[in-house]
């Protein structure tokens, strides 16, 4: 391993050079017009991939956007470690608070500031690196690995989804690795034992076939924007207890001595919320702030449209008026039930007055692991390696819908592996990844390979084969 770390070190600057390339590429996944970039972002992965010594490289397109795919496969009779990334990246906007261009990486005080640094570029190249150690060095992994980059994680993994239930039986592994989640804080890393889930939908209301003057027909009709808040309203009461009916009716209590691990760790309240920028904190009572975010469902709206906004004032009354909401949920709440009852709800709650549609658009499943698997406590051993400490072990509020669906179609556990930072500005303006964190995270990732190579194997180490081409 030593060997490996000298490599790692000897290479550094060259890695900050690859990975800007990387992040040059605008992928994003959620706007149509990007869909040449996101083809163009495949392609240099699978490039990459290839580069660092990776077999059976393919590109497999799907209904969507491409995945990525590569494997090395001689480490007979070690584990088979499959790895999940995303290079896809969310939009950039609102563009004119980013310090430097989004897809120009620029290095300042440490940190590479670049859409997709930390979610999810900079982390799976982390990756890529330490493969490219072992392989340039030794001439092999300590590992079997099979390796899976998709290019829609940020807009619902829809056709991944479908190529895993194809693929299940080529895609046979021990564990599954991630990193795409930030560490507990800066100088504290961690493992991650638990996402939550979500459901995410779109409330459409209609009143009249076009905008009318607010004067000649104001009393007559109702607006649809102020239906919309007089729904929105009803959704939570004033202590943030969410009112749909039945919507606590699964959720997996937080038990008293997991509470007493989250109280253990070094939060400081009052820095997250100077840090946030906000008057004061705000959530269900009877919780903490980490329990909020970690252990507790939320209903959220995430963006609001009608009537006029531009400059001056237009007296109108809106024709139509438009809310995207989205629950997060932790075990054991189903995300397809809890729609369901989310439509009931707004159903009940929605006045005649206007025509009412819902659309939903996407739901990941929450996921929780148990930390004495012993391939969490090898990337434990790991992390100290790269980071010279122990992590501490969290749950995230943030959701990877495909780890569930992992344990699900493949019955596999995974170990979630971040480098980021809470203030790492993921789907904000200035998204960044420290360098350091980059650094010791190809260094314990080199190091995650060699203990989880050394662990005994399930069944999938028998019969150890590549996607079919
Ligand atoms: N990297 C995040 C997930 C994440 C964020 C985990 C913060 C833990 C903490 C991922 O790329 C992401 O943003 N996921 C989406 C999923 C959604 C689009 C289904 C999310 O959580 O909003
Ligand atoms: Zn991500």
């Amino acid at each position: 391993m030593d060997d490996v770390i000298d490599f790692i070190n000897t290479n550094r600057d060259r890695y900050v050079e690859e990975l800007k390339e990387f992040l040059a590429i605008p992928s994003i996944s959620a706007l149509p017009d990007y869909a040449p970039d996101v083809a163009r972002c495949a392609e240099w992965t699978s490039s990459e991939l290839n580069r660092i010594g990776l077999e059976n490289v393919r590109l497999i397109e799907t209904e969507g956007n491409p995945i990525v795919y590569g494997d090395w496969l001689h480490a007979d009779g070690s584990p088979t470690i499959l790895f999940y990334g995303h290079y896809d990246v969310q939009p950039v906007d609102p563009l004119d608070e980013w310090e430097s261009p989004p897809f120009e990486a620029t290095v300042r005080a440490g940190e590479i500031y670049a859409r997709g640094a930390a979610d999810d570029k900079g982390q799976i190249f982390m990756h890529f690196k330490a493969i490219e150690a072992h392989i340039k060095q030794n001439g092999m992994l300590p590992v079997n690995m099979k390796l899976i980059l998709e290019g829609e994680e940020e807009v619902g993994s829809q056709n991944l989804n479908e190529f895993l239930r194809e693929h299940k039986s080529a895609l046979g592994a021990d564990v599954i690795v991630i990193s795409d989640t930030p560490m507990f804080d800066r100088g504290v890393p961690s493992i991650c034992y638990g996402l939550r889930g979500l459901t995410y939908c779109q409330i459409d209301l209609r009143g009249t076939k076009s905008d009318l003057h607010s004067g000649s027909f104001g009393g007559a009709v109702a607006n649809p924007a102020f239906v919309l808040a007089q729904i929105l309203v009803q959704m939570k009461d004033r202590s943030g207890r969410i009112k749909i009916d039945g919507f606590y009716d699964d959720v997996r209590q937080l038990r008293d001595e997991e509470r007493a691990e989250f109280e253990k760790l070094p939060f400081d309240e009052r820095r997250y919320r100077t840090e946030l920028g906000a008057p004061i904190l705000f959530g269900e009572t009877g919780y903490t702030t980490l329990e909020r975010v970690w252990g507790r469902p939320t209903f959220e709206v995430n963006g609001l449209q009608s009537g006029f906004t531009g400059n001056g004032a237009k007296t109108v009354i809106p024709a139509i008026a438009m809310a995207k909401v989205s629950m997060r949920l932790v075990p054991d709440q189903d995300p397809n039930k809890i729609s369901d009852l989310f439509e009931t709800y707004l159903k009940k709650v929605a006045p005649k007055t206007v025509d009412v549609s819902l659309t939903r658009m996407h739901t990941g499943r929450p996921w929780m692991t148990e930390i004495d698997n012993p391939f969490v406590q090898a990337a434990g051993r790991a992390i100290e390696k790269g980071f010279g400490r122990k992590p501490v072990f969290n749950r995230e509020g943030g959701s990877i819908p495909v780890v569930a669906t992992f344990q699900e179609i493949l019955g596999l556990p995974s170990v979630l592996f971040g480098v980021g930072l809470p203030d790492e500005n993921a789907h904000a303006p200035n998204e960044k990844l420290d360098l350091t964190n980059f650094h010791g995270g190809v260094i314990a990732s080199a190091a995650l390979y060699d203990e989880i190579g050394a662990e005994h194997c399930g069944t999938a180490c028998k019969t150890i084969k590549s996607l079919p081409h």
